[in-house]
Formats: structure tokens, sequence, C-alpha cells
């Protein structure tokens, strides 16, 4: 029932080239512009929406924090994000015009149910993207859009985070596309770049050898740092998350941004921080930025290990060690630079006799408040 695979999770990981091809699979018409029927909202009231706001919580809303990026850039709709179980209590400024787009694989969990119905008694419309076909959130939802990632059994978010992005992205292109912000050619650009994205994600996979010799060496390691911007802040938000569930080691993931604000005092000798580095070929280059924050935190005796785009050599002299992904369009980069930190929490844990599919304390779908 694993395939041949130690854990469900390790599966689950190597399915992912998979799930991203089902989640883009049947999203499209004839002429190459997206078209997501089986939303059943209006399209003219979805053209209408003034301001989105996306609930989650734990992987799904870091992958909503991605979708944020995505959307704000290719709509122009403004897009919070917010914890689905602090929602409730801020007195939330909701109307007709809202879209609330709730992100959750099992599509029971409790905190971001309560949540949705909140916003549809405040009289928001409601959109749940779900993996669990007919689970509570999406029935309690005006409109769906299914993963299709297949069934998720370990208890760590892998495959359903990776197609939660991907349904982010389908979402914000028909939107641009709706508003008549996108065009035609750009549409089939981007769309063109996602389905491209599974045979990247394989050639990572296969190259994962280098990430778990790295995860077996780091197995007494008592904290880990990572580091992101822009797409690649809640990646290291999420490397740090599968760090603390799988592994149970103190992480902790930060906007690199916000290094000098305070986090480069815990750096000493040998603290070992991921970086997710963005691209070089960015539109606004955050890649020198994020260059000298590896240099500041290596300077003070940090070990380096960065996650860069193939062919940024500017990286190389300042890491300990370098995983390599391949290049796609800036925005689609959490698809690739999360892979290698899935692969390392898998098999640091695993290198620790830790059951990485049932990791202590956790359950796989939080039913409870
Ligand atoms: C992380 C993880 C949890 C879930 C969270 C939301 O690996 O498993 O953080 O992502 O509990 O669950 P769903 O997506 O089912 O709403």
């Amino acid at each position: 029932e694993k395939g041949g695979y130690d854990s469900f999770m390790e599966k689950e990981i190597n399915e992912q080239p998979k799930a991203v091809e089902e989640t883009l699979l049947g999203r499209t018409d004839a002429e190459g512009r997206l078209a997501l029927d089986e939303l059943r909202i209006d399209p003219e009231e979805l053209k209408n929406t003034s301001k989105i706001i996306v609930l989650a919580c734990g992987t799904a809303a870091y992958a909503g924090q991605v979708a944020k990026y995505a959307i704000e850039h290719w709509t122009r709709i403004p897009v919070e994000v917010e914890l689905a179980h602090e929602f409730r209590y801020r007195d939330p400024i909701i109307d007709e015009t809202t879209l609330v787009v709730s992100i959750s694989q099992s599509g029971e969990t409790m905190d971001t149910l309560m949540a949705v119905r909140y916003a549809k008694e405040q009289g928001a419309r409601t959109l749940a993207i779900c993996n669990t076909n007919g689970s509570t959130i999406p029935r309690e939802s005006d409109a769906v859009l299914y993963l299709h990632a297949g069934p998720e059994i370990a208890v760590a978010s892998t495959k359903a985070f990776l197609a939660m992005v991907t349904a982010s992205y389908l979402l914000g292109l028909y939107l641009g596309q709706l508003r008549g912000q996108l065009f035609t050619g750009q549409i089939k650009d981007i769309l063109a770049d996602l389905h491209s994205i599974p045979s990247k994600i394989q050639s990572i996979l296969d190259n994962a050898d280098q990430i778990k010799d790295l995860a077996r060496r780091m197995a007494d390691t008592p904290s880990v740092l990572f580091l992101g911007r822009h797409v690649g802040f809640p990646v290291a938000m999420e490397g740090a998350l599968k760090l603390k569930e799988l592994a149970y080691i103190h992480a902790e993931g930060f906007a690199a941004g916000e290094l000098k604000h305070g986090p480069i005092a815990l750096i000493e000798e040998g603290q070992p921080v991921f970086v997710v580095v963005p691209s070089p070929h960015g539109r606004h280059s955050l890649h020198s930025k994020v260059v000298s924050n590896i240099q500041e935190v290596r300077a003070r005796g940090a070990k380096t290990i960065t996650v860069a785009e193939d062919g940024d050599d500017a990286v190389r002299e300042f890491s300990e060690t370098v995983f390599h992904v391949p290049e796609t369009q800036p925005l689609l980069m959490p698809l690739l630079t999360t892979v290698p930190l899935q692969i390392f929490a898998c098999a640091l844990a695993a290198e620790k006799g830790y059951d990485v599919d049932q990791p202590r304390n956790l359950a796989k779908s939080v039913t409870v408040e």
C-alpha cells in the first residue's frame, strides 16, 4: 500500500508531479482559456469581487500566503490571508462583494469550517479549495475547486500543499481572465509554465539523495532557521513547520527582510540556516538582497543551506550546501522550492527513528476548535 516506500509521506512526496498534473487537468477549454465551470458562482458576481479573504490553518494557510502574491499580481484584487481561528474574533469587514476562499485538505477542519460559516452569515460568497470530495467545507460553500490530488494519508501535508498552491494559481488566472486583467497570451504562457512543473518536480525527486544525506548528518541538530522572501517566505514557514511536526526540532521561518530587525541575534557558530533564494531573474530582483542575508548570517558562523535556481552561481560561494531547483517564473517557484524542504524533514525524522506518518500529538484532521 505504500508502493515500495518506507512511509506514506515519502510516497506522497513522490506523488507530487502527479498531484500537480491532476489539479491542472481539465481546467482549460479548447482555446486554452481557463474554464472553471464547476465553480457554481455567477461569473459576473465573481468578476465584481472587491476583496478576497483566504481562510485556512497550518500548511493550508501557507498555501494561502503564496496565493496572495499570485492573485493580487494577476487580478489586482486585494487579498487578505487569515488563520481561520483568528478570523471570527476580530470583527472582519465583509460584504456580498467579498469572496472568502477557504483552503483545506480534509474539508473537515473545524476552525476553518466555523470561519466559513461566519463569513456566509455576514453575506460573503464562499469558495472552497479542497482535496476531499463531499466533505463538510465544500458542501457548505457556494463553490468548490477540488484538488484531485488523491488521498493524503500521512498526517503532515505534502502533495495537498502543492495542489493547493496550484489550484490557487488557477483561481487567480481565472479571475484575471474574467476581469480582463490578463490577456489570453499571458494566461497561455503561465499555464504552459504550470504544465512544465510536474517534470521539474520529478527532477528534484530524482536528485533527492543529496538532501537525504544532509538530513542524516544533521540528525542531532537542536534548532534550524528558515529564511525566505516574497513567495519564498511562506515556503520558509512551511519548511519550518514540517521539521517541527516530523522531527520535533525547534524550527522557525522568517521573512529574510526581518533578519536585521531581530532574528539575527539568534545566529551563533554552527546554527543551521536554510535560505529559500528568489530567482535571479525576478522582475524586481530580490535576489541580491537575499544573497546579502546569506552573507550576513554566514559571517556570524551560521551553517548556510540554500535552495536556489539552477545556474544561480552567486549563492554557491556562501553556501555549505546548495539544493538546486529548475527554473520557472518567480511566482511559481514555491511548487519547486518546497520539495527539498519536505524531503529534508522526512529524511531527518526517519533518521531519528520517528514515525513520519503519525507524528506525536497530531491528528490528520482537526475536527475540534
Ligand atoms: C501540516 C498539517 C496541518 C494541516 C492543518 C489544516 O503538515 O498537516 O498544519 O495543514 O491542520 O488541515 P486541512 O488542510 O485539512 O484543513
